[in-house]
């Protein structure tokens, strides 16, 4: 048996929610091969197998593995049939996240004051238990085939939920310091933004923390707009993206052309120690976004002293961007899906509380390198 994920700390700070999230309890893909995607995520960003749930555990309609680094907790889920739910996510959007749960303190009352509030309800609450306690969950839509799952596990002791059971296999490599989601980012259709901004404000009770236009965030070419949502106790942060007017095909025209509608863009994780993770993931074979040189010449001017070696953060292509309580260095995989669709963001705080607005112009200009690249800009 593992330690419950302590999403429990701090819940005085909870109160401006209209029911308190603890955390970010799991994300979920739907994938074609999740064997293979879990071994993926293992293998190049240090997860741990944790559990598994399939036809060894009297499942015959879908596989999942379960892989676990620090709090974040991602799960590969893949049917063993054809025509079902999954398979027709598949189809549609190919490799993708289909589950952002969150941890509750009550699956029965967030259901309640969701739906109440305006939420389309996916699942209304239930209850699942084996030997280790008693699990209750509910769930309501998202934008596009994107939900969320309300999970309540204060009576539940057991490895993740009831139904799967622990997968212990001999392939464990090396975790690479990744900690906690720090944020999880949605792209969604041209004037769909503000819905979504009133949704997480009127139905979950979040925010806005952040708001970017074109006028932030655009090259020669393309341009979005963006706005971040954040709950009360700022550990759940939702940015969301719609495509701005460009001269060509922006990166978020691009993914909902791609996706086949709206969806998650990035999943950004956070590190302490973002040279050592990022120098495994590279050593591991992850792809990441480059910018120009000349972007490290001007670092310091830009930012201030830091405490990294710039030598480093150049050789790996590291971004640092600096708000008025800190700075952060941030950097971007390249897509990790045929469809250029999904990436992550690995991000580490040094009291930054931003998302590096300094470096959308030189990181954009990347993105649309690979666009042109792929006859897609
Ligand atoms: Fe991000």
């Amino acid at each position: 048996m593992q330690p419950l994920v302590d999403h429990r700390q701090d819940e005085s700070s909870l109160s401006e929610d209209v029911f308190p999230i603890f955390g970010t309890d799991y994300i979920e893909f739907y994938v074609g091969n999740a064997r293979q995607a879990a071994h993926y995520y293992m293998s190049v960003y240090g997860f741990q197998p944790l559990a598994h749930r399939g036809l060894q555990t009297g499942n015959t309609d879908l596989e999942s593995l379960v892989v676990r680094q620090g709090k974040i907790t991602f799960v590969f889920t893949s049917p063993l049939g054809s025509g079902t739910e999954i398979g027709k996510h598949i189809d549609r959007h190919g490799d993708g996240v289909k589950v952002c749960a969150l941890t509750v303190a009550d699956a029965r009352q967030a259901f309640e004051d969701a739906v109440g509030r305006g939420a389309v309800p996916l699942f209304e609450p239930e209850s699942t238990s084996d030997d280790d306690g008693v699990v209750w969950s509910s769930g309501i839509k998202l934008y596009g085939d994107t939900v969320h799952v309300f999970v309540e596990r204060g009576a539940y002791r057991g490895l993740f939920l009831p139904g799967f059971e622990a997968w212990n296999p001999v392939y464990k490599p090396e975790a690479i310091g990744l900690k906690y989601v720090d944020h999880m980012v949605a792209n969604v259709a041209l004037g769909d933004m503000d819905k979504w901004v009133a949704f997480y404000r009127d139905v979950m009770g979040f925010s806005q923390i952040i708001s970017f236009d074109d006028k932030d965030i655009s090259t020669r070419y393309t341009a979005l707009m963006s706005k971040v949502m954040s709950n009360g106790n700022g550990r759940i942060k939702f940015p969301i993206n719609e495509p701005a007017k460009g001269l060509k095909k922006s990166q978020i025209e691009e993914y909902l052309d791609f996706y086949e509608g709206p969806g998650v863009q990035h999943i950004a994780v956070a590190t302490d120690d973002i040279v050592h993770t990022v120098t495994e993931m590279q050593k591991r074979g992850a792809e990441f976004l480059h910018v120009p040189d000349t972007y490290y010449e001007e670092l310091t001017t830009r930012v201030g002293n830091i405490d990294e070696d710039v030598a480093a953060l150049r050789k790996l292509g590291i971004l640092v961007d600096r708000d008025d309580q800190g700075y952060l260095l941030q950097i971007f995989t390249k897509t990790v899906n045929p469809r250029p669709t999904m990436f992550f963001e690995i991000i580490q705080r040094k009291g930054a509380t931003s998302f590096g607005k300094g470096n959308f112009k030189a990181l954009f200009e990347a993105i649309e390198r690979e666009q042109e690249l792929r006859g897609t800009l």
